[in-house]
């Protein structure tokens, strides 16, 4: 059922979802009106489509179509529709591998977020955390953004760092930004919900700086 002035969240996510569930945390200590309408993913077997069961979340699985790094444009229709039909306000990717094209962007415009486990521009793309490492970095981090036409190249909405140890693998880092991730994508979806956030151009502004 909806619930009059809070923001309708539609989740895309491909992996483990702890994004969302840390959203889905966020929401439920209170503090920012949101709510999850429906989790979608492209993989009929995600850990995050279990999540969302589990905790009674709509959620649906609708198949890619061929490609590997896109949707097809039956597809991409298919998630227009779902997320129209479940009211969504603001499509929220997280950890969704594939790019969205024309049809999704151009029907939620300038609604559509995404995080990405670097601070952009550094590290677009794919293995964020390999790149990192292999460039060198001593500091990373994650970023919360915008989505557009491009690869990782929306207006920033929010980052924040974490150190890269010598010692460390892909995975032990990307650990290390998961505890970031988990703090600013929740604190990015409540300023949005409380209409903090104020894109202009390829740039975003906070008019209020509230607790979250
Ligand atoms: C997150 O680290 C997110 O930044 C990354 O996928 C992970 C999903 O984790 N996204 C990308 O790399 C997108 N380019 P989760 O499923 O546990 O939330």
């Amino acid at each position: 059922m909806r619930v009059a002035n809070k923001l309708r969240l539609g989740i895309l996510g491909s992996g483990c979802g702890t994004n969302f569930l840390a959203i889905n945390s966020a929401i439920e200590n209170g503090g920012f009106p949101a709510e999850i309408s429906i989790v979608i993913s492209d993989i009929e077997s995600s850990v995050i489509l279990s999540h969302a069961r589990q905790l009674n979340i709509d959620s649906q699985f609708i198949d890619p179509g061929s490609y590997r790094t896109k949707l097809d444009e039956a597809a991409e229709a298919k998630y227009v529709s779902l997320l129209t039909e479940a009211g969504v306000d603001l499509v929220v990717l997280a950890g969704f591998m594939r790019i969205l094209k024309g049809g999704l962007l151009s029907s939620f415009e300038g609604r559509v977020i995404n995080i990405h486990p670097s601070l952009l521009p550094s590290f677009p793309g794919l293995d964020a955390c390999q790149q990192a490492l292999d460039h060198g970095v001593k500091v990373t981090g994650a970023t919360v953004h915008f989505v557009d036409q491009g690869v990782d190249s929306g207006a920033i909405i929010m980052q924040d760092t974490c150190r890269v140890l010598d010692d460390d693998t892909p995975v032990t880092l990307l650990d290390r930004i998961h505890e970031v991730e988990h703090k600013i994508y929740p604190a990015a979806i409540a300023a949005i919900a409380k209409g903090e956030v104020v894109k202009n151009g390829r740039k975003t502004a906070r008019t209020t700086i509230s607790e979250c």
